[in-house]
């Protein structure tokens, strides 16, 4: 077992040592929601509330809440959490300064969606300006507005609120409830299945061969893959989650060992951060139980913003023990006619003439006209859902 860190039911521990859970339930939660009833109440976005159910349900393990200033400075140039721990992306909860100036400090804020439901509560206990170049350069590597990470910071609210929070109503899943496991969950059902080692896979995109080829590559080697598709907020040309989904349940059917998968939807918005996400991706897997994460060519990019293996190299950094998950790195991987197999340039010797390689706009080109990109690029099922998709503009 190449991780350290093992707890006494077998499974990795949760970064920081403990799955935090901070969903109200029964009695406790209906006391809450009918206080929350009195607090101010704040209406937050989509991807707040995706933050703040993430937070809850220990996806986000160690932290507890929206994060303070020193977790969040610390974080920025470290890398780091204020107690040393490793943590790459800052979680935190934007708003405007006049709205920041009516909230108290120690007071319990009423977590509101743009639906009108309370989703949460968040104990405040600090707000905070920050510096959006600084955040932009350090997440991102850069202040181009361009990259839609970039512009979200420079689109949101001047002020950071804290403090721990609670979940009092789960946001909802549809159509994917039947792929929603919390962290609490996938762990019971890897115990369940008896795995061990489990490899988590992220994704923003419908599967393509290459995908399948590093997951089941990774599934040579380990006891049970975790195909965990982002489905929170991404931006506005990616194909949609539901897409994307059904790209993943079409080739589930037939070319994967049900009894070695399980398909759990991310509730997390895709920050295209890159390096610093991959990282934030890993620990993240590691809270739901995996004891390995796939991270391959340009892991959460976007455009031209990084090199195609710094998500990779990014993890050099940390020693192995602090990451605690074991990272399956792999090289950009295509179809070789000559080979009459998927590889990469560890494995191939032949010339790029011979790789099947298709541009993202080459793809979309072809599917908008209703063709099939090639079997070596995209199983026949799942071009199938892509060409529907284009068709209905999802
Ligand atoms: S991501 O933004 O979620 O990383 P995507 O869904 O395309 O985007 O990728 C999911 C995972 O597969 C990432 O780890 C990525 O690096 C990897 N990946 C995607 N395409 C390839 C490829 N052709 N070769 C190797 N790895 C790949």
């Amino acid at each position: 077992m190449p991780v350290e860190i093992i707890q006494k039911n077998g499974l990795i521990s949760p970064h920081g040592g403990e799955l935090i859970n901070r969903v109200a339930e029964g009695a406790e939660r209906e006391k809450l929601l009918q206080q929350a009833g009195e607090f101010q109440s704040l209406t937050i976005s989509n991807w707040s509330i995706s933050d703040l159910e993430l937070l809850a349900i220990g996806g986000f393990s160690p932290l507890t809440g929206f994060m303070g200033k020193a977790d969040y400075e610390r974080v920025l140039t470290e890398m780091r959490l204020a107690n040393g721990l490793v943590w790459s992306i800052p979680i935190s909860l934007p708003v405007a300064d006049e709205v920041a100036a009516k909230l108290k400090i120690g007071s319990s804020v009423a977590l509101k969606g743009t639906d009108g439901i309370i989703y949460g509560i968040l104990h405040l206990e600090e707000k905070y300006h920050y510096d959006k170049l600084l955040e932009a350069e350090k997440v991102f590597r850069t202040t181009d507005e361009a990259h839609p990470g970039v512009k979200k910071i420079f689109d949101q609210g001047d002020v950071y609120l804290s403090g721990p929070v609670t979940l009092l109503n789960r946001p909802s899943h549809q159509p994917f409830e039947k792929y929603y496991k919390d962290p609490a969950e996938t762990r019971q059902l890897f115990i369940d299945l008896g795995w061990q080692t489990i490899v988590g896979f992220q994704t923003r995109n419908p599967v393509h061969r290459a995908h399948e080829y590093i997951q089941k590559s990774a599934l040579e080697i380990v006891d049970g893959l975790m195909l965990n598709p982002l489905v929170g907020e991404t931006k506005s040309d990616d194909i949609s989650a539901q897409i994307r989904m059904e790209s993943y349940e079409v080739i589930l059917e037939k070319y994967y060992p049900s009894e070695r998968v399980c398909l759990v939807i991310y509730p997390a918005a895709m920050r295209y951060a890159g390096p610093r996400e991959a990282i934030m991706h890993a620990l993240v897997r590691k809270n739901y139980g995996c004891t390995h994460f796939i991270v391959g060519r340009d892991h959460a990019g976007v455009g031209d913003f990084y090199g195609t293996y710094d998500a990779q190299k990014i993890f050099d950094i940390f020693e192995k023990n602090e990451i605690g998950i074991e990272i399956l790195k792999f090289e950009h991987s295509f179809f070789c006619k000559k080979c009459g197999n998927m590889g990469t340039s560890k494995t191939c010797p032949h010339s790029k003439e011979d790789h099947v390689h298709l541009s993202g706009t080459k793809v979309r080109e072809m599917l908008r006209s209703g063709v099939k990109p090639p079997a070596e690029f995209s199983r026949p099922e799942v071009a199938e859902v892509l060409i529907r998709g284009m068709k209905m503009g999802k």
